[in-house]
């Protein structure tokens, strides 16, 4: 058995798939050095296992949540620098002023242990994970500890909170005083140090790949140097009327600095609900990678939902990919389930999700 990389899980994400899926379809479709492209890379799977499997691999996604997690994959520093950064972080943080009571918010001070919100507010004051990767490195990292189940594990810095997405806040609130939980006393610094720690001790892989917070319907201008280059493409796209990617990480989008409070629609493509706007949205994101995909070049979907069957989803996904003027035409499609973890996490606002559709079509 292949032994799992320890950056795949610094993070969950909402429908995320498994590198193993990533890995199967990127040793069949393509050769070291090829491209691989992910152009809705969510927590970074595709990118990341195809830089594992020696191939070069870009991606792009809309939410800054996916983005940090991906770019902080994509092109990791090492880790003397981000051990370095801690600890200084963690000496400037004792300078810090009293900020938590900037947050009297009720549900911040339900969610964490005062002193462990100071930690927080500092950092999320001061990584500038956009422009430093070794910030953007220790960001991801505080992105998976920022809340879990913390009655079984030290490792996250939030009172009890599922880890995959972030709960309301009035829900929040209500859940703890009912059930009489206390945020714990959490040292932030601590708990990076040792995931960093456990994180690195999976080689890195060898080759950096590259990832933009952006539109898929603009990778071709984000990715101008690759042009013509893309090989294989391996992506899973929101599914239609299927969940809110923002509103669900709100409190980590929060961390990352947005808003206090989850907003719903912020996504724009997140959950289209009318038919044909989704069909549109996914033929004008295929238009934009297109200029980028070798002749031949493959693109795998993985796509599911409660309101399409397997045969609209091949027509939808067909017509979409033919109308950026490239003639597609489908070589396999397979029926998978949808594992544990994902069904759960689908059931939430639906009673009959429980197939996802993987698909593969070579563009000409
Ligand atoms: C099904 S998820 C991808 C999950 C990914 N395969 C993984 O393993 O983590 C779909 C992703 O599309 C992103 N997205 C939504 N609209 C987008 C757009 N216009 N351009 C790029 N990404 C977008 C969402 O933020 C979300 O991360």
């Amino acid at each position: 058995m292949i032994e799992r990389h320890r950056f795949h899980s610094i993070c969950p994400y909402f429908a995320m798939f498994p590198e193993a899926f990533v890995r199967r379809n990127v040793l069949a479709w393509s050769k070291r050095n090829d491209i691989v492209l992910d152009p809705f890379s969510g927590r970074g799977t595709t990118v990341f296992e195809s830089l594992v499997n020696g191939r070069k691999a870009i991606g792009c996604d809309t939410n800054p949540v996916a983005a940090c997690l991906s770019m902080a994959k994509a092109d990791p520093p090492a880790l003397k620098a981000v051990l370095a950064r801690i600890s200084d972080l963690r000496k400037k943080s004792a300078q810090f002023s009293s900020r938590a009571a900037e947050v009297k918010d009720e549900f911040f001070m339900a969610c964490f242990h005062q002193e462990t919100l100071q930690q927080i507010l500092f950092l999320r004051k001061r990584l500038d994970w956009r422009e430093s990767r070794v910030d953007c490195f220790i960001a991801a990292l505080a992105l998976g500890c920022l809340h879990g189940e913390s009655h079984r594990t030290e490792a996250c810095f939030s009172n009890r909170m599922p880890r995959t997405i972030s709960t309301k806040p009035a829900y929040s609130v209500r859940w703890w005083k009912k059930n009489a939980c206390l945020p714990p006393k959490r040292d932030v610094f601590s708990i990076l140090t040792a995931a960093a720690a456990y994180r690195y001790q999976s080689p890195l892989p060898l080759i950096k790949g590259r990832v933009v917070e952006g539109d898929a319907r603009k990778a071709s201008s984000m990715f101008r140097a690759y042009k013509e280059k893309v090989k294989l493409v391996i992506t899973s796209p929101p599914y239609l009327d299927i969940t809110d990617y923002h509103e669900d990480q709100w409190l980590r989008l929060w961390f990352l600095g947005g808003p206090m409070t989850p907003i719903s629609g912020q996504g724009k493509d997140d959950r289209h609900r009318i038919v044909e706007h989704y069909w549109l949205f996914l033929s004008e994101a295929w238009a934009g990678i297109m200029p980028l995909l070798q002749d031949s070049a493959y693109v795998v979907v993985r796509i599911g939902g409660t309101r399409l069957q397997a045969d609209e989803l091949e027509h939808g996904l067909l017509t979409s990919l033919n109308s950026t003027g490239r003639k597609s035409w489908l070589c396999e499609h397979q029926q998978s389930d949808i594992k544990n973890g994902q069904k759960r996490v689908f059931s939430r606002g639906s009673s009959k999700v429980g197939i996802e559709h993987d698909f593969r079509f070579q563009v000409a």
